[in-house]
């Protein structure tokens, strides 16, 4: 029987994005069984699978070293002891099957023999004499490597580098690559556990391995009882997989399993994007980071006297380095304290997080968003995370006040250079789209209605509308109107 793979192993494999094979299988062009698909099957539908070619796994590897920092990169190889584990469990594999292909080769040289014994008439001769011959040449052919024995090969490579873990009960997959531990390899795939200090201390990432073999990375403060670990509890931000394993942990669903925060966190750096925009860079307590969705917002507080509200404009995966781009607006007390006095190590107090401009992550529909000027920031945390779950269709346009309000062209277009799923453009209103009179409401809706027309994949997506409230209201306004559902059109205001 042919080998049964996960969807991500297999995506892997054939060197495509894992939602490329879940529209295959929808369409009915590949078979899957209980989430899993076989070799044979998957090898019919990529016949010229380059086995030796990750290109796609080469461009998501860029694109998320530039999106969620190194974090996620710095160790690339698993923990030796792992790997040993690893190597030794293929080993046994081979070993078995080796016996058995030894067995099976006894087998065959004796129906050979058995055939050339059998006393029979003429006519049956030269049939066995087919036989014999046709036995050979298939044996033979079976033993030549063709193009499942070399997906073979790359699987067992891909299982001594990486370990695939699925989440219970909700049915999440994700591969542990290098020395990640649990915890940091679904939060790379997107994937949002339960989780708190990320440290071995508050005891909030505690899962039951259901099947296969983890390994304790770190001492951790918080304990399990004997009982909970012969049950099979372990922490996630302690252990790696060492095999592949099944794991019960529970997963964020929605904004309200999110818990609010109270962290003091470190100026690592304030940087301008632009003239009027600054990129500040805050780093939490290596024990205490903050826990978000992507697109949700926090508040900020320099002392008693500064504060904003603001949306993160990174991805959850790196909880440790949180970004936020601060406008310049003359006369707020705290963007005048970003642009003018803030410096690197000092402190800022973060609330929150808050806010229900996420994405619907089991929406099958395209992703549309719709960034006016600063409105770019919740939605580059939001994009960012459907990368990392290989969003199917990705398409933004950033509509601007000017062109200086399009602060990263180079980012825009870094994604789109690496990514086939992600498509974009950029558009100058020539206004200032936080104060709206009636001509520009109307300029801005023929901007907004030309995209429609041309774009006729817009009415099957989901949208995702940020910037400031009088662009925003006239987009939402807008799409309503055409006939998209409110619980399509999702959108975030910024200040
Ligand atoms: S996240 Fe706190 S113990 Fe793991």
């Amino acid at each position: 029987m042919s080998k049964l793979l996960s969807l991500t192993r297999a995506a892997r494999l054939v060197g495509v994005n894992r939602v490329v094979l879940q529209k295959k299988i929808q369409n009915g062009e590949l078979d899957a069984h209980d989430g899993m698909v076989n070799v044979d099957d998957l090898l019919a539908c990529y016949p010229d699978a380059e086995l030796e070619d990750t290109v796609e796994i080469q461009r998501i590897s860029r694109i998320k070293e530039q999106a969620f920092g190194k974090r996620v990169f710095e160790r690339a190889l698993p923990d030796p002891e792992v790997l040993a584990a690893r190597v030794t469990e293929l080993s046994r594999t081979l070993a078995l099957n080796q016996a058995m292909l030894e067995n099976l080769k006894g087998l065959f040289n004796k129906l050979l023999k058995k055939l050339d014994e059998t006393q029979c008439d003429a006519a049956s001769q030269q049939m066995m004499g087919d036989l014999r011959l046709w036995i050979r040449h298939e044996a033979e052919s079976a033993m030549e490597p063709g193009l499942g024995n070399l997906l073979a090969i790359k699987d067992n490579m891909l299982r001594v580098m990486a370990a695939h873990v699925t989440v219970l009960p909700s049915g999440h997959d994700f591969l542990l690559e290098g020395q990640d531990t649990l915890l940091e390899a679904a939060m790379s795939a997107g994937i949002p556990l339960n989780y708190g200090c990320s440290g071995g201390n508050c005891g909030l990432c505690k899962a039951r391995v259901v099947s296969g073999e983890v390994k304790k990375t770190r001492h951790h403060d918080y304990v399990l009882t004997e009982a909970e670990k012969s049950q099979g509890w372990i922490l996630l931000c302690s252990n790696t997989a060492v095999s592949d394993v099944s794991i019960e942990a529970a997963v964020a669903g929605s904004v309200q399993d999110i818990p609010f925060q109270e962290i003091t966190a470190t100026v690592k750096s304030v940087e301008p994007l632009g003239q009027d925009m600054m990129l500040l860079h805050l780093q939490t307590p290596r024990t205490q980071r903050l826990r978000f969705l992507a697109g949700q917002s926090v508040v900020l507080k320099v002392g008693q006297a500064f504060s904003a509200e603001l949306p993160i404009a990174s991805c959850p995966c790196d909880d440790r380095n949180v970004l936020f781009h601060v406008r310049r607006q003359n006369g707020n007390l705290f963007s005048d304290y970003v642009f003018d006095r803030m410096k690197a190590r000092e402190s800022v107090e973060i609330e929150g997080p808050q806010g229900e401009f996420i994405l619907h992550e089991k929406s099958p529909r395209p992703l549309y968003f719709f960034a006016f000027d600063g409105g770019f920031a919740p939605i580059k945390s939001v994009i960012e995370h459907a990368m990392s779950l290989n969003a199917e269709s990705i398409r933004l346009y950033w509509i601007a006040s000017s062109r200086e309000d399009i602060y990263m062209p180079n980012m825009v277009r870094a994604w789109a250079d690496a990514l086939d799923n992600f498509q974009h453009e950029e558009q100058v209103a020539g206004f200032d789209l936080r104060s709206l009179t009636a001509r520009r409401e109307e300029s801005l809706i023929r901007q907004l209605q030309a995209i429609a027309e041309k774009d006729a994949g817009l009415m099957e997506g989901d949208l995702y509308v940020a910037g400031p409230e009088a662009a925003v209201r006239v987009a939402e306004r807008f799409f309503l109107d055409l006939g998209l559902p409110r619980a399509r059109v999702t959108s975030s205001l910024i200040t």
